[in-house]
């Protein structure tokens, strides 16, 4: 295994550290002095819950706002052309190292958040998030050309949470899907997956919101979750692979920038996941932005980290040789 160049094992290590749906960080990379490049690894794409790969798209687009960040506040900079390769549809991303940046104090407190996001599927406190704090997640989402909606009224709320139970039942009654979520939950020693202590307890009766169960068969015992949550839909204006990048890298600055603000956040994907809600999602939103990813919002207590591939275990070196 070759060493990897500083300074991409920095982006690297920042990378794989973006979430993933199931935790199947759908990644791979080539590296060189100057340059990484970001290839989707079909083998960890979700066949069932993700069969057009748009998922492990925005997971990949997560990762290179990983790395970017990661090579900002580390004085470098680095210029990204998405789906470089006409002929190779795998190929996500170029990203050209460069020297030299002045990193600006947001880069940096965004940069050290990477370390420090994770979902927390547990139940938030009814402490509302403040208004400057919703500005930020929407200021965040458009500066990666995104789009996030939040549902602030309770007839959208309500909307949503009714999609999100007919998505929710009907994965449930999905074998493909069950056996799917199973191989993704499964314990033992791996570096990958969903652990059962990263899934929250059984909502009590009467929770809006429906969660997916992430507990292995076992049964949590059962908690109230916050009375009034904050959802937010982050949408895009077109559903090209393209877009779809973008939209990942927006969804991570969101993430991010809530990770810095003390803010959790974990994913409802069901309705994105099920063609049928997804389209009347689309409805809700004005059908304007394609729906991209769920996303709720509160102030919660600590959840686990969940366990990563080591960078170089995804990541092939390419030595130069000089001429
Ligand atoms: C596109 C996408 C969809 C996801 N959907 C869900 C979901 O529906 N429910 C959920 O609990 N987590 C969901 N996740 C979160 C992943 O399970 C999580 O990122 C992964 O387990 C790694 O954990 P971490 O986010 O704590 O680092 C999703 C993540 C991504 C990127």
């Amino acid at each position: 295994m070759t060493a990897i160049p500083y300074p991409a094992a920095i982006a690297l290590e920042a990378a794989i550290r973006a979430p993933s749906p199931h935790n199947t960080q759908p990644w791979r990379f080539e590296v060189t002095a100057d340059r990484i490049d970001v290839l989707l690894d079909p083998e960890r794409v979700l066949a069932v819950a993700d069969s057009e790969a748009r998922e492990a798209r925005l997971s990949c687009g997560a990762a290179i706002l990983n790395m970017r960040l990661a090579l900002r506040a580390a004085g470098h900079d680095a210029v990204v052309e998405l789906l470089p390769s006409r002929d190779r549809p795998e190929h996500l991303a170029t990203a050209w190292i460069k020297d030299s940046y002045r990193t600006t104090p947001q880069d940096g407190a965004l940069a050290r958040a990477i370390r420090f996001r994770r979902s927390n599927r547990r139940p938030f406190t009814d402490r509302p998030v403040p208004v400057w704090i919703r500005q930020a997640l929407v200021d965040a989402a458009s500066m990666e050309g995104g789009e996030l909606a939040l549902l602030e009224r309770p007839a959208d709320l309500d909307a949503l949470a009714a999609l999100l139970r007919h998505a929710e039942h009907a994965q449930s009654e999905d074998p493909a899907f069950q056996v799917e979520l199973c191989r993704w939950t499964a314990e033992g020693a791996r570096d990958d997956g969903v652990p059962a202590v990263a899934g929250g307890p059984r909502p009590a009766p009467g929770t809006l919101l429906t969660l997916r169960h992430y507990t292995a068969g076992g049964r949590p015992p059962e908690r109230p979750y916050e009375s009034d949550p904050l959802v937010a839909v982050l949408g895009s204006s077109t559903d090209t692979s393209l877009a779809q990048m973008r939209a990942g890298q927006a969804m991570q600055r969101v993430l991010l920038t809530a990770t810095t603000a003390g803010v959790s956040a974990s994913f409802l994907s069901q309705p994105v996941e099920v063609a049928t809600t997804r389209a009347s999602l689309r409805g809700l939103l004005g059908g304007r932005a394609c729906p991209q990813a769920v996303l709720r919002f509160g102030y919660g207590f600590t959840a686990p980290a969940t366990r990563r591939r080591r960078p170089e275990a995804v990541t092939h070196t390419i030595e130069e040789v000089s001429p």
